[in-house]
């Protein structure tokens, strides 16, 4: 279930509903930054569409897939078809039919299969690698990406017709730095969700602070991210009482955002105050990252950037999320 009240994601409910009335035939491209939700999306699309949510809903991530893989992950092959082919196998299409094939991560598609998958998506046909045989599929083929495509385009590693078929029906995910309104709600959900498997109770008191501590965060990993802080963080709550900001897991914190998460957010400010956010945030990121290279050694790091060791200690004094990284290590 999609969780959040934010008017972002009242926008992407509306989108996806509409898209999901489209025939399977049409093909969806989400983007958006990785742990946005991508996925949870596609699942919706295909559970609120008669004509799919009784078939499967078949992931494929092709960016773990090798290459000589991805061919026979997604078309299937007959026996013999490449050395280790004992058997027939049935690709991802195939087993899709009637319901949702995902490609997530659909930038990864070698140059030699865009070429097949492109034959899918105009002809709604393939053949098995090794095969002569067309098989029919009438699977709702949903692609994700959480790389700028069309630069890839330029770049001659993805081929602009297969860009323009798959772009026709869009939807963005926004990242979580866009909704942190949305983060109480889903604090609540993850705790639920993963109360069983750490032994906490499902309604888990929340401290005072926690969410406040959670939304000053930047989350360049998003959504995924802030559930894997919720696990740790629960993991090390005392037992069954609550969870208070000094369980919080520190991540989220030291990591680099994302340029577009900063950029989305800081452009709807007045000049003075995006200016000195984007410098505090820069300040944050170069000096977790010189932190992170000597260990949270803080001479060290002083020396690396150039600056006396004492000014880095004032500034890490004037930055609550570094002083705070500093507490735990
Ligand atoms: N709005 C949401 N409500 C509830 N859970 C969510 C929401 N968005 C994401 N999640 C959860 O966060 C995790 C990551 O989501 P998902 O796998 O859909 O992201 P993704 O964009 O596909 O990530 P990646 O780019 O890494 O493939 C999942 O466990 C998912 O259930
Ligand atoms: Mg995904």
């Amino acid at each position: 279930m999609l969780i959040g009240q934010s008017p972002s994601i009242q926008a992407l409910r509306k989108r996806i509903e509409t898209v999901a009335r489209t025939q399977p035939s049409v093909t969806v491209l989400i983007w958006g930054p990785s742990g946005s939700g991508k996925e949870l999306v596609a699942q919706e699309i295909h559970r609120l569409n008669p004509l799919t949510s009784k078939g499967k809903f078949i992931p494929v991530d092709l960016s773990y897939v090798p290459r000589e893989l991805a061919g026979s992950r997604l078309f299937g092959h007959e026996r013999g078809a490449f050395t280790g082919a004992h058997d027939r196998r049935r690709g991802a299409f195939e087993e899709g039919a009637g319901g949702t094939v995902f490609l997530d991560e659909v930038s990864s598609i070698s140059l030699e299969f865009q070429g097949m998958f492109l034959r899918v998506l105009q002809e709604r046909e393939f053949s098995p690698l090794g095969s002569v045989r067309t098989i029919k599929t009438n699977a709702r083929i949903i692609a994700a990406s959480n790389e700028n495509l069309w630069e890839k385009v330029q770049k001659g590693l993805f081929r602009q017709d297969l860009y323009f078929r798959l772009k026709v029906l869009q939807i963005n995910v926004p990242p979580l730095a866009d909704r942190k309104e949305d983060i109480p709600l889903l604090v609540r959900h993850f705790i639920k969700k993963h109360a069983a498997a750490v032994g906490c109770p499902p309604d888990l008191d929340v401290e005072e602070g926690v969410y406040e501590e959670l939304a000053s965060r930047q989350w360049p990993g998003n959504v995924r991210q802030l559930e894997n802080v919720v696990i740790q963080s629960l993991a090390s709550a005392e037992a069954g009482k609550k969870l208070r900001v000094r369980n919080l897991a520190p991540e989220g914190i030291e990591s680099i955002p994302s340029r577009d998460g900063i950029t989305a957010s800081l452009l709807d400010l007045p000049y003075p105050e995006a200016h000195k956010e984007m410098q505090r945030i820069f300040r944050e990121m170069y000096w977790a990252r010189k932190l992170q290279q000597t260990g949270g050694n803080v001479s060290q790091a002083a020396r690396l950037g150039g600056v006396l060791p004492a000014s880095l200690h004032r500034m890490i004094r004037s930055s609550h999320i570094q002083a705070r990284r500093m507490e735990n290590d």
